[in-house]
């Protein structure tokens, strides 16, 4: 069990690298687009977090106040992705703020998990 929650917790981690991983090249590149592989690393980190936040058992309960912060912080990056894309589609452009936002928020959420 322990093991399978390790594997879980990797799958996790590959979706919050994929998800800023993706995100950094574009705000490196300086083309400051929304791209499919930013919503597959989404997808990923938050159907893994969902796993993780099951009661395992494992050694005590979850800390669910900060599993809800971390899932509505999820559910804001969800949706500055869904806007900035249809933005980029209109007008060929993310607004600035919108992308920097959501790296803000993707950070945000791993120093969650890490510092709380
Ligand atoms: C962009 C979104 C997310 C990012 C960047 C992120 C980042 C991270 C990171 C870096 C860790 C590892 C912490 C450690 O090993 O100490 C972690 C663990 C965890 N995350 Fe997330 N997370 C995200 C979304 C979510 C969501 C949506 C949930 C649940 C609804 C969640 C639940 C958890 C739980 C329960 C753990 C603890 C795993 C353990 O016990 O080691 N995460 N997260």
């Amino acid at each position: 069990m322990e093991i399978l929650r390790s594997v879980v917790v990797l799958v996790h981690l590959i979706g919050f690298a994929t998800l800023f991983g993706s995100w950094i090249v574009e705000a490196a590149s300086g083309r400051r687009e929304i791209t499919r592989i930013m919503h597959w690393g989404l997808a990923i980190a938050l159907v893994a977090g969902l796993a993780l936040a099951a009661p395992w058992g494992l050694d005590g309960d979850p800390n669910y106040m900060k599993i809800g912060v971390k899932l509505v912080v999820v559910i804001v990056i969800g949706a500055l992705l869904g806007i900035g894309g249809a933005r980029q589609k209109r007008t060929g452009e993310v607004p600035a703020a919108l992308f920097w936002l959501i790296g803000i928020l993707t950070v945000l959420n791993a120093a969650l998990a890490v510092l709380w």
